[in-house]
């Protein structure tokens, strides 16, 4: 540079100060860059968390999958992590296991080769990640606990990715241990040698998605622990790492984070930890909990996905603002870029980060979120202040010859309703190497040399309707590809179809409960097997159907309604619940345990006959019906007041159901 531009120069920037009086932020590659990039991503699962997405009607459920993955057009996301099911309640029901037997396979079950595979067709690059959080009971042989026989563990495991490959040409890129559960070192091991030795080597493993310890120290002690394990996955680290998860040189990656209800503070809170997790603490992977709401809003953790879809009924689905916001980050980036090294806080709040194609790309993400405007459901967020400010960035090295940036803007309105979400506006020149912009409060910019990012949109889906008072399922229309019927929300046990190709009876196409052993658990399953369906403010309503137990003398099983509870806390679920039992009994109860009983006689009802069961309430008063024939009516407890309906059975049983009905008033 000559003395005369750099006078210029000088002049430039000295003007620039007087007229905005800005803060200065250099932006350049000539002392090397930061970490790779891995990308941003969402979670299915963990669980059952995209139950009522395979079930909306085309053109919609195409629609709500583009906004997820279609490159350049939502939240072209870049990562898909999926549960690997096991039979176990894991937060929002229970996803069913590829192996629920150690002499059973199969590989259609669930909906998460589906979503994989749904992905992979809109973003080839997406990167796939599987992780267990409960296992099949005979996996622990037992045991609630999967370390006991790391052999029988790490096959089932690797089974889940050759099964993925060999059934739905998918390559699972990263494997992980068990879910925000305690690792065990030498299975970590194990599972990277039956990995190598199953021709695996390309699958990367991931530990322990908990916290930061004692990971991080383990990986330093233990040489061998270090050669196996690719990446620190942290949950929920509030954009902080730790000097031990530093000292490890590995990835460390937010494998799980967000997990906010998904209005705009959700939003906020999203766009806040894309950025810092980074800044703070050189995470270069962030993967939301969950992917999309779809499942039942009065499930635990209702709609803390990025986007809601769980009307398949109506066809309803809601982009919200996390959708827009990832895109800030996704739609300008590849994982393999580089941050820069020169990213952090602005000097009046809020963050910027930068990326590198390496190639001379550029794109520069800020955002000024206030604290009020950002709280994540966790960890707690200590005090900041942000106000609005002016800044300059200077680009040099590589970018300094960039003319001109792409601007993609958002704005949260927190008062009106002017809320404005990845808007593209008008390119701002780049004079002498710099840029200035005014920065308001709760904003996300970027400024990028991609020239290709685009708001995708479709019409107005259809509007928001209530789960229909007349329903009826007769389990005869089995979708090929799908184990599970519409809108049954598994939340102990695992009810699939069923056909009995050895008698062309009335019963040949049914649902049945299939967990015979309680799983390795990842919370409290219920000690009975339960799937709800429908509104869960229902509170006058009829439910039939047919049941079939196949378990002599001690099986039993249940229809209800006004149940009020699933999720993790599914073993305290009320409402009225109406059993029959093997040995010849009922009970009608007031809870899924069956032991505030209500009443209970003599039924005459058997293994191996089918039997139909009605109940229904109306105000304080119920009755149930057998075959047709009133069995019972009484007075109900006033505290079971709404709730969804329920089928189910009285252990780990195999139990059939065929016609189920349900009348709402
Ligand atoms: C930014 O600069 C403009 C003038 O260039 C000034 O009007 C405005 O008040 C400044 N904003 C802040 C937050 O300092
Ligand atoms: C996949 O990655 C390659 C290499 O980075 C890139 O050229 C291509 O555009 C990507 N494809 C999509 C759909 O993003
Ligand atoms: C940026 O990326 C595009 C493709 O996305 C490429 O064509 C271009 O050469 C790259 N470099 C610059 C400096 O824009
Ligand atoms: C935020 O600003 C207020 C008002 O200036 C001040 O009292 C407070 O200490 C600031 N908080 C932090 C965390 O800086
Ligand atoms: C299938 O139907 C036959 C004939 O009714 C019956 O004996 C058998 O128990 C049924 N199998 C199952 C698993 O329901």
């Amino acid at each position: 540079m000559n003395t005369e531009i750099q006078c210029l120069l000088l002049l430039s920037i000295f003007l620039s100060a007087l007229v905005c009086s800005c803060d200065e932020y250099y932006l350049y590659d000539e002392f090397g860059l930061g970490r790779s990039f891995d990308g941003i991503g969402g979670l299915s699962g963990g669980g059952a968390t995209s139950r009522l997405l395979v079930n909306y009607a085309e053109p919609y459920r195409s629609q709500v999958l583009d906004y997820l993955f279609k490159p350049k057009f939502g939240a072209s996301l870049q990562i898909l992590k999926v549960e690997i099911g096991g039979d176990a309640q894991t937060t929002d029901g229970t996803e069913p296991s590829h192996m629920h037997y150690e002499d059973d396979e199969n590989y259609f079950r669930g909906y998460e080769w589906w979503l994989m595979s749904e992905a992979k067709k809109r973003n080839p690059n997406i990167t796939l990640i599987g992780l267990p959080w409960a296992f099949p009971g005979w996996v622990g042989n037992g045991e609630n606990w999967p370390y006991g026989f790391p052999d029988i563990t790490t096959s089932y495991v690797v089974s889940w990715i050759i099964g993925a490959k060999q059934y739905h040409d998918l390559d699972i890129d990263y494997v992980g241990i068990w879910n925000e559960r305690s690792f065990d070192t030498k299975y970590i091991k194990i599972l990277r040698y039956t990995l190598d030795k199953s021709g695996l080597e390309r699958v990367k493993i991931i530990a322990s998605d908990s916290l930061w310890e004692p990971i991080s120290s383990s990986v330093v002690a233990d040489s061998e622990l270090r050669d196996a394990v690719d990446v620190l996955g942290v949950h929920y680290p509030g954009t902080t790492s730790s000097p031990e998860a530093l000292k490890t040189e590995k990835k460390l990656w937010s494998s799980e984070d967000y997990s906010t209800f998904n209005n705009d503070v959700g939003g906020g809170c999203w766009a806040r930890i894309l950025n810092q997790n980074y800044v703070n603490g050189r995470m270069t992977a962030t993967i939301s909990w969950n992917l999309v709401a779809s499942y039942y809003g009065n499930l635990p953790f209702g709609r803390d996905g990025l986007m809601t879809a769980n009307e398949p009924w109506s066809g309803n689905y809601v982009v919200e603002s996390p959708i827009w916001i990832t895109a800030h980050t996704t739609q300008f980036t590849e994982p393999g870029w580089k941050y820069l090294q020169t990213v952090g806080q602005l000097m009046h709040g809020g963050s910027y980060v930068a990326l590198t194609d390496g190639k001379g790309n550029l794109s520069l993400i800020t955002e000024t979120m206030t604290h009020d405007h950002s709280v994540c459901i966790r960890p707690p967020l200590l005090p900041y202040n942000v106000s609005a400010q002016n800044v300059t960035f200077h680009l040099r090295g590589s970018f300094a010859s960039i003319s001109e940036l792409k601007v993609w803007h958002s704005k949260f309105d927190f008062k009106g309703d002017k809320t404005v979400l990845f808007q593209n506006l008008k390119p701002v020149k780049v004079i002498e190497g710099s840029f200035s912009i005014e920065l308001d409060v709760d904003e996300v910019y970027t400024f990028t040399t991609i020239t290709n990012g685009q708001k995708g949109s479709y019409p107005d889906p259809p509007l928001s309707a209530p789960f229909p008072k007349t329903y009826k399922d007769d389990f005869d229309v089995q979708h090929p590809y799908f184990s599970e019927a519409p809108n049954f929300a598994d939340q102990t046990g695992v009810f699939e179809y069923f056909t009995n190709l050895t008698d062309p009876g009335p019963h040949v196409f049914t649902l049945r409960q299939v967990v015979t052993q309680r799983p390795v658990t990842w919370v409290a399953d219920a000690d009975q097997t339960i799937s709800v369906i429908g509104d869960h403010n229902w509170q006058d309503l009829m439910v039939s159907c047919d049941v079939y137990m196949e378990t002599v003398r001690t099986g039993g099983v249940f229809i209800a309604l006004r149940v009020d509870k699933g999720g993790g806390v599914v073993r305290s679920a009320k409402g009225i619940f109406f059993w029959v039992y093997a040995d010849g009994t009922y009970k009608i109860t007031s809870d899924l345990r069956g032991i505030i009983i209500l009443a209970e006689g003599f039924s005459g009802t058997r293994a191996h006959v089918w039997y139909t069961l009605t109940l229904t309430v109306e105000g304080d008063y119920a009755s149930a019906e057998l075959n047709g024939s009133p069995l019972w009516k009484n007075e109900v407890p006033s505290e079971s007041r709404n709730g969804w309906a329920a089928i189910g059975t009285s252990s780990f049983e195999l139990t059939q159901f065929d016609n189920f009905a349900i009348k709402a008033e």
